[in-house]
């Protein structure tokens, strides 16, 4: 008998394909993200898991799994996996680092010089139209990137390549790393310092418990007036309420690919916020990077049901190994 594997979206058939030779395949082609209750059940006997951010793999998923063997993600970040129960379970967790460095640098300086050139807005104006009376000086006047200074949240490969971009457009940039760090061309600073000194707030650390709402309100009351918050990491590392109380005031703007509660609400606040460029998670949303990360995952995937260790592995302690 196959071993047998659950993927918990619907991917292209000829990605799926190959793997039915060697796995039974038992994949969720559902309209919504596989509810706990269906993953749960289709886990009991299941040797491999193929799952991306929208399906959370929390510890009472794993609990069911007896037989699992290896948990392949496709993304780099792995919040949405109890990492600790993995761990405990002694299941390596895959992810996908390196191959979404650039499409997602690239979309963080997109956003900021969507938002402080108010490009979304302009359009909306436009489409709705608002444009009576051709060139004025004064019509939506935004912000120059090369006269702004930057700060960096999070030097890890994409908070570099993202330094590497603005480098290109000769602002300045501070950076905050958890360990430290020095980068050609950037000032290190502390946290609070960087929110107060900067023009524009750019997140790129991982989403963990330190992390959490890393851009706090007081940290975000800090932040000079007129000054732009971009978020391309995780929701969870903004106090929503507190950014959004400084969008509807208008001393903040914001440009932002990820949200606490993704999909957003149809009703949520920051659908009200002209001053906020809002994109629903596609940082790494580019038709090479997103083949590059299911190839990865399926490299871990294989690696994992056959007993190997995981090429790209989140919680290597697992083969007694540290981070
Ligand atoms: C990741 O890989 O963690 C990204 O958020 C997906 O684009």
């Amino acid at each position: 008998m196959k071993p047998k594997c659950v993927i918990t979206l619907d991917l292209p058939k000829d990605i799926v394909a190959p793997l039915h030779s060697q796995f039974e395949v038992m994949a969720w082609a559902g309209a919504d993200a596989m509810p706990e209750a269906n993953l749960q059940d289709w886990l009991g006997d299941a040797r491999g898991l193929l799952c991306a951010l929208s399906t959370p793999i929390t510890a009472s998923v794993l609990a069911r799994a007896a037989q699992l063997k290896v948990i392949s993600t496709i993304s780099v970040g792995v919040d949405h996996i109890d990492l600790a129960a993995a761990s405990d379970a002694g299941i390596p967790v895959g992810h996908t680092p390196g191959v979404l460095v650039d499409s997602t640098a690239d979309l963080a300086v997109g956003l900021m010089i969507a938002a402080t050139r108010r490009i979304a807005e302009a359009d909306r104006w436009m489409r709705t139209g608002q444009w009576s009376k051709g060139w004025q000086s004064d019509l939506l006047l935004g912000s120059d990137l090369s006269q702004a200074t930057v700060g960096i949240v999070g030097l890890g490969p994409i908070g570099e390549a993202t330094v590497r971009r603005l480098r290109g457009f000769g602002c300045g940039v501070l950076g905050w790393n958890r360990t430290p760090k020095t980068i050609e061309g950037v000032e290190m600073v502390d946290l609070d310092d960087l929110f107060a000194r900067c023009d524009i707030v750019s997140l790129h650390t991982a989403l963990t418990p330190e992390t959490f709402q890393i851009a706090s309100r007081n940290r975000l009351a800090s932040m000079r007036a007129g000054a732009t918050l971009i978020n391309t990491g995780r929701g969870a590392l903004v106090d929503e309420a507190a950014l959004i109380e400084g969008l509807s005031s208008g001393r903040l703007k914001a440009g932002l690919d990820v949200f606490e509660s993704e999909p957003l609400p149809a009703d949520h606040p920051f659908l009200r916020q002209e001053n906020a460029v809002l994109l629903p998670h596609v940082g790494s949303a580019t038709l090479s990077t997103r083949m590059a990360m299911v190839t990865r995952a399926i490299e871990n995937l294989r690696a994992g049901m056959s007993g190997q260790p995981l090429p790209f592995c989140a919680n290597p302690e697992v083969y007694g190994l540290s981070e």
